[in-house]
């Protein structure tokens, strides 16, 4: 699938899901990555890693802190613009509805939604004067099933996303800009390798979470060139454990 030459910007991409997607876009042909995170001892090995393939950039920037973004995106301007946004920036809790506090729903949501929603707003105005952009965002299964242990500010956000995805697909469909998402099921990274986020295998149709990779192959798609006619939709990578 072809990427080639192509600028990605991929928020959270420090480690887990991000991270691979960057590295399978490095290897794909991107012709520039910059790594949007707050973790920077994982970001710069991230960073790193993709040098051997690309130009890459790791950039220290909270996806909520709106000024930043802006900032970021006016450097862009000056680096040749985005073509390709994977918004993946997100943090989960297991608080049920009971134990989840105004503060923590407002978090989650600021990080997981606001976020996509700033991002895709700074990177739309590019695309919309390139004629050309693609923006990937993640959902959940558990925007479909209520959770998985996780608070119910999660599970909103992750249905907020859909809703997002599909209200700038409208907007960017006249303008070449497609927008889409992801809903993974349980990958094997970082967040549900967290000692309070228990699961078993025997919940997975195929027996086993995915590997971070195996959801990058679907955001690949999304970013190449091979999925032009397709916005506004949501691919499900998830082992069978929802049918959407
Ligand atoms: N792992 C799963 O099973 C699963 C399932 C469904 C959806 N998701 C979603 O996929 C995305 C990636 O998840 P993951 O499993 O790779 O998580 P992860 O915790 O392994 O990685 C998330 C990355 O986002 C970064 N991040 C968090 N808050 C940030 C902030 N304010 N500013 C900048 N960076 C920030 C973290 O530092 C981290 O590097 C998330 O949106 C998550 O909700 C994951």
């Amino acid at each position: 699938m072809s990427i080639d030459g192509k600028i990605v910007v991929v928020t959270g991409s420090a480690k887990g899901i991000g991270a691979a997607t960057a590295l399978l876009f490095a290897r794909k042909g991107a012709g520039r990555i910059y790594l949007i995170d707050v973790d920077d001892e994982n970001g710069k090995q991230t960073e790193q890693k993709i040098r051997e393939f690309c130009i890459c950039s790791y950039v220290h920037l909270d996806v909520s802190d709106e000024a930043g973004i802006k900032r970021f995106f006016a450097e862009t301007d000056e680096a040749g613009g985005v073509d390709i946004l994977f918004n993946c920036a997100g943090i989960t809790s297991v608080k049920g509805i009971m134990e989840t506090d105004l503060a923590l729903w407002n978090k989650i949501m600021t990080v997981n939604v606001a976020s996509a929603f700033l991002f895709s707003r700074e990177a739309m105005i590019r695309m919309e004067r390139r004629g050309f952009g693609r923006i990937i965002n993640v959902s959940s299964i558990s925007a479909l099933v209520g959770g998985i242990r996780t608070s119910p500010a999660y599970a909103a956000s992750k249905a907020a996303i859909l809703g997002l995805t599909r209200s700038f697909a409208k907007y960017g469909a006249s303008k070449g800009v497609t927008v889409n998402a992801i809903a993974p099921g349980i990958a094997d990274t970082p967040m549900t390798q967290a000692k309070d986020f228990v699961y078993s295998n025997n919940e997975v149709p195929l027996g086993r979470a995915a590997r971070p990779e195996e959801v990058s192959e679907a955001v690949l798609f999304l970013a190449s060139g091979e999925s032009g006619y397709i916005t506004g939709q949501c691919i499900h990578v998830n082992g069978g454990m929802y049918f959407g």
